[in-house]
């Protein structure tokens, strides 16, 4: 009887025990800011959702459309003025030192010294998750933007090779055109403008003149001939564009490749994410090379999942979701959907297919060459509010209101002023 009497006693302790911690773990949640609205976006995030209510913790998802992420920074200012951070925000290189110099970001030091993050991030990436030797956020991908994405079939069908350089572009686009299809599959914003821009730069004046134009922002090279050479080409591309270019979403652009309206799009590997969850393959359907002229130089830019300080009681939920997307396996599973590659160096390249290969083996090069550079479109060559000042001249001559020497010149007056 005593001992029927504690051990009822005992099952209330551990039911209630039981329930306490289920209400605990139900209410464990966390949101997240991010622009992956697109189809092939949304699908590999859905990896990560997976993952963390697989243990039990609630995803809010706060979506803000937009490439690049321009909308989606203003939402999370206007979030954190108001004293209400979500747990993470998806976010780009020096983006991620600008709130971080805000004293906003929580501390992942523990976490990251436990699971041995130091060893497997390469530096490039780190340079953005740790400011002031602190782990701030957590980096999902390593994307790169000077790639082309081709539609296999009109290339076969006009017998076209893969170009390797500016005059053999020139010849396949007007082959394109003459075919009666969008050589140029482009929408008129100004991130993908930009996109475009870096890689005709770096094709036109090579590593170093990408780095003293795009990363040192050195006025001799951002006003100077080659400079002009560089807009001037812009100017011939923006030939191969159709007519309702102006403001089309990038991966409408995407989709235009894929449904063998237009030949080519240059955008960074996240177009393939697109190419997939349309079910097309690599080498069969469509085609990815680097930007003619750019072979052997990788221009990238890696999402970061920034963690904001928050309460007590979500820090728990925080911490899961950090050492969700360091795991060797999110990382694998995750790209492959999403287009781009592992942040991790330990992650084996067999799940990807021949785009993912080759995008990891390029870019192990180029960090070995010292021919990898941050992509300044995508926020990892200079501060948002120069890489602003330089979208702006950029956009302004490829609708034409500036001739290349004029937007050379006001490149320097533009990045001076923000500066
Ligand atoms: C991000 C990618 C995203 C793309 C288009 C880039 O800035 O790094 O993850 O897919 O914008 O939305």
């Amino acid at each position: 009887m005593f001992i029927g009497k504690f051990a009822r006693a005992g099952l209330g302790i551990v039911a209630a025990l039981a329930m306490s911690t289920a209400i605990a773990s139900a209410e464990e949640s966390v949101e997240v800011l991010h622009w992956w609205t697109a189809g092939g976006e949304a699908k590999a995030l859905q990896v990560l959702k997976k993952d963390l209510e697989s243990q039990g913790i609630t995803w809010n998802d706060m979506p803000v459309a937009g490439g690049g992420g321009e909308q989606a920074m203003t939402v999370l200012r206007a979030r954190v003025t108001s004293g209400n951070p979500p747990t993470a925000v998806q976010m780009l290189g020096f983006d991620i030192k600008d709130w971080a110099r805000e004293g906003v970001l929580a501390n992942l030091d523990d976490l990251a010294g436990k699971e041995g993050w130091n060893k497997v991030v390469p530096d490039a990436l780190k340079e953005f998750s740790k400011y002031d030797g602190h782990w701030i956020a957590v980096p999902v991908n390593v994307h790169s933007t000077n790639w082309v994405w081709a539609n296999k079939a009109i290339f076969d069908e006009l017998g076209l090779k893969q170009p390797t350089n500016w005059d053999e572009l020139i010849t396949d686009l007007d082959k394109i055109k003459g075919a009666g299809y969008t050589a140029i599959a482009h929408g008129g914003q100004a991130w993908q403008d930009a996109t475009m821009f870096e890689a005709v730069l770096m094709s036109t004046g090579g590593p170093d003149f990408y780095k003293k134009a795009l990363i040192d922002t050195d006025p001799a090279a951002l006003n100077s001939d080659t400079m002009v050479k560089v807009f001037d080409r812009m100017t011939q591309l923006r030939g191969y564009v159709d007519d309702n270019f102006s403001g089309r979403d990038w991966n409408l652009a995407t989709a235009m490749v894929i449904n063998k309206e237009a030949g080519v799009q240059f955008m960074g590997d996240w177009a393939k994410g697109e190419f997939l969850n349309a079910g097309k393959v690599p080498d069969q359907d469509f085609m990815c090379f680097r930007f003619p002229g750019t072979q052997g130089t990788v221009t990238f830019n890696s999402d970061q999942f920034v963690m904001f300080k928050v309460g007590e009681d979500r820090r728990d939920a925080q911490n899961k979701l950090a050492a969700a997307v360091m795991s060797p396996t999110f990382q694998s599973a995750f790209n492959v959907v999403k287009g781009s590659v592992p942040a991790r160096t330990d992650v084996s390249p067999d799940a990807f297919d021949a785009c993912g290969k080759k995008g990891m083996k390029q870019l192990a090069e180029a960090n070995e060459k010292g021919t990898l550079f941050g992509s300044m479109a995508h926020g990892h060559a200079v501060p948002s509010a120069v890489k602003n000042a330089m979208y702006d001249v950029i956009t302004a001559h490829f609708n034409g209101e500036y001739d290349s020497k004029t937007a050379a010149e006001e490149l320097v007056n533009a990045v001076e002023s923000a500066q």
